[in-house]
């Protein structure tokens, strides 16, 4: 070999270890669109006269401290959180994460219960303590917040933490009800969502312990549109509770 040809070989050889140790590995988040195969949703019913069809996954490694409940708008059901990856994701980050069919939605089937707040707020009481979820934080889109509203002004203290997506009947409570929940919530939607978001947040933002992320270029069901946004701001609020 000359000693050029030796100098080229070096600077290769350089180049490549630069190559191995300088650049990052790629971003982990791009598997985070689509469900991992290898978690298995498991889906069942409550107990009971009207029972709630539900899909649950459970932690892939180490569990973390608190459950999550995925409820959903007028236009799905539990579902939607597997079609997004939601539950799969939440599996292998070590939570166990419950989705439930509302009922009259999905497999649930229609419940007297569920015409009056305060039986909604009981139903919900009552499916949560059947399904044992601990240290829960719900997750509330749209249509759910006429369940997860009333729930929370009168069962806060069982909630861990709370994310409300523009959801509905939030201008059913007082601004003092709303000061009185120290629940860590995070208060979610889309900066193309000009009605519900903005009428919710106007009421939510008086809760004491709240961040409010905006997915920008998401609509209404700004989970839908900006899934990958959504997952890593879901993760970063879920992560960090005390
Ligand atoms: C599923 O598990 C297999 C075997 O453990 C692994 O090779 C594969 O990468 C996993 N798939 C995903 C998407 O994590
Ligand atoms: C909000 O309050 C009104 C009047 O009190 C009641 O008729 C309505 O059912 C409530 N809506 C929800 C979603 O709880
Ligand atoms: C507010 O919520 C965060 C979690 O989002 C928590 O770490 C913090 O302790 C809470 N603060 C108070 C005053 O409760």
């Amino acid at each position: 070999m000359t000693r050029s040809q030796v100098a080229l070989l070096g600077l290769g050889l350089l180049f490549m270890l630069l190559l191995y140790v300088g650049l990052p590995g790629p971003p982990e988040q791009t598997s985070w669109l689509w469900g991992d195969p290898n978690v298995t949703i498991l889906a069942g019913l409550t107990p009971g006269s009207s029972p709630i069809f539900y899909r649950e996954v459970l932690p892939l490694h180490r569990a973390r401290r608190v459950d999550v409940v995925l409820l959903h708008g007028k236009a799905f059901n539990s579902r939607t959180w597997e079609q997004l990856g939601t539950l799969q994701l939440l599996a292998q980050r070590g939570y166990r994460a419950v989705a439930l069919d509302l009922p009259g939605f999905g497999n649930s089937a229609p419940s007297k219960e569920a015409s009056t707040e305060a039986g909604r707020a009981q139903l919900l009481e009552r499916v949560l303590q059947d399904l044992e979820v601990q240290n829960v934080v719900l997750v509330s889109p749209s249509l759910s917040g006429c369940y997860a509203l009333p729930f929370l002004m009168q069962g806060h203290h069982q909630l861990h933490g709370f994310v409300p997506i523009a959801p509905a009947s939030t201008q059913n409570y007082t601004q003092e009800q709303f000061q009185a929940v120290k629940t860590p919530t995070l208060i979610l939607y889309g900066e193309l969502d000009r009605v519900l978001a903005w009428e919710s947040l106007r009421q939510l933002r008086h809760l004491p312990n709240h961040s409010v992320v905006k997915l920008r270029d998401a609509g209404h069901a700004c989970y839908l549109h900006k899934p990958q946004d959504f997952h890593l701001v879901l993760l970063g609020f879920l992560d960090h509770l005390p």
